[in-house]
């Protein structure tokens, strides 16, 4: 990766040994996801690029749609959220099932004549289950539409636990339909942050990801990704790291991170507190609380005990929940963040849980998101005590339960307005 920090993937002639590696790379996704011959593929800068990529090449493809519109199942990435908001495609969320998978018959009916891509997940990142793909993209492939698999977190597990024996939902370019994949390297390839594979069936389907201009008087722009001038460090650091481990090598990252998964949920049944969601496909955990423990002083408990465990928000009529996404590292750990798990619970039930200020609810459901402005951020900021030193600036807490608290009684617009704001405060320069 430090060999390659300072080369530039802007122009695969000036430096050869990047496309190289690029189409190497490619080339054990393509095998891994059992692409057709002729399938192709970009290496991006992350799973967000390539979502991004896939939204904008499904748009681009069909200049005939006026007003393009996509089927997402409600628990898709929000990434995708992003390149709708980007690339102006409508984004039609589909309800998924009670078992948080999408829903095959609701996804075909919620299409239509200005649908340009249909996107499912292998897995989901929210719940960690996999969408039936083979039955949504031949619903897809009937309307002439293409379907993406983002299988950015999943994309490198789930091949191998098929190899392992594990029952795996078809999700691959073995499914008709199919026609582009995204798998994050810099997931469970464990390759370093900065890159994502982006696969197509055909190359005739990713020729419009491409963008070339020549209407400057400089040199032809042409880029196959969002990024331009990009370093070849992390493309370098992928390649050194997925050519060293290979097939073998992720096979037992495979084997460990899913004993692992395993290792959790059969000691979660000592934890009557915490029940799984839904069983997990792959290697992320979805897990609620009862009504004696909150979610939030959990996350707080098991971070001082040494575990980043995520909270999310609840949604719908779906509650808070914790969010584990178990790695191979984790496997030799089990038992201590079981333990972990366990002492947090009993902690929370002592503490309580956290109770967000009436006075702020209030404050909070006066305000319309769509016009947050710095006033009413900073009035908030002082009724919530977060603001310490006006001068100074934030001052973050060591617990987040009751910025969490807070926010998961806020609308999901509010939410956005009220972290977007916090961000903007955060990015202040040091002068
Ligand atoms: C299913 C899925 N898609 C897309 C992304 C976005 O990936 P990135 O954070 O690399 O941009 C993620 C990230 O966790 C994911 O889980």
């Amino acid at each position: 990766m430090a060999a390659y920090a300072g080369s530039n993937g802007l122009d695969p002639t000036a430096f050869p040994s990047l496309l190289q590696m690029e189409n190497e790379l490619v080339g054990f996704a393509a095998d891994l996801l059992d692409a057709p011959p002729d399938a192709v593929g970009t290496v991006t800068s992350g799973g967000t690029e390539s979502v991004l990529l896939a939204v904008q090449g499904a748009r681009d493809a069909r200049p005939d749609v006026r007003q393009p519109s996509m089927v997402l199942p409600e628990t898709a990435h929000a990434a995708f959220h992003k390149a709708a908001h980007y690339f102006g495609v409508r984004a039609v969320l589909v309800s998924v099932g009670a078992d948080f998978r999408a829903d095959p018959a609701a996804m075909a009916a919620a299409i239509d004549e200005t649908t340009v891509l249909v996107a499912v997940s292998a897995p989901s990142y929210a719940h960690g289950v996999v969408d039936p793909v083979p039955e949504i993209a031949a619903a897809a492939a009937v309307r002439g539409v293409r379907c993406h698999v983002d299988a950015c977190i999943g994309g490198w597990v789930l091949p191998y636990a098929a190899r392992l024996g594990r029952t795996v939902t078809p999700w691959t370019f073995a499914v008709e339909g199919v026609t582009s994949i995204s798998v994050d390297t810099h997931k469970y390839a464990y390759a370093p942050k900065g890159t994502s594979v982006l696969l197509h069936r055909s190359p005739a389907l990713r020729r419009p990801q491409y963008f070339a201009s020549a209407t400057w008087p400089g040199y032809t722009m042409l880029n196959s990704t969002l990024q331009s001038t990009k370093s070849g460090g992390p493309l370098a650091g992928t390649w050194a790291v997925v050519t060293t481990l290979g097939d073998d090598g992720y096979l037992r990252l495979a084997r460990e991170v899913l004993d692992a998964v395993d290792a959790i949920v059969a000691g979660l049944a000592r934890i009557p507190e915490l029940r799984l969601v839904v069983a997990p496909d792959s290697t992320l955990l979805a897990l609620a609380c009862d009504e004696t423990c909150d979610p939030f002083t959990l996350t707080d408990e098991i971070a001082s005990r040494g575990w980043y465990v995520q909270p999310q928000m609840s949604y719908g009529d779906q509650p808070a929940t914790l969010h584990l996404s178990v790695s191979a590292a984790t496997l030799a750990h089990v038992d201590e963040l079981l333990t972990a798990l366990a002492e947090s619970v009993t902690a929370a039930k002592e503490a309580g849980p956290v109770r967000v200020d009436p006075g702020v609810v209030a404050f909070i459901e006066a305000l319309d998101p769509s016009t947050l402005s710095d006033d009413d951020f900073d009035g908030l900021l002082a009724a919530s005590g977060l603001m310490g030193d006006p001068v100074a600036g934030l001052a973050l807490p060591e617990r987040m339960a009751e910025v969490n608290a807070l926010l998961d009684v806020a609308s999901p617009a509010m939410r956005e307005a009220l972290l977007v704001a916090f961000l903007d405060r955060l990015g202040r320069p040091v002068r």
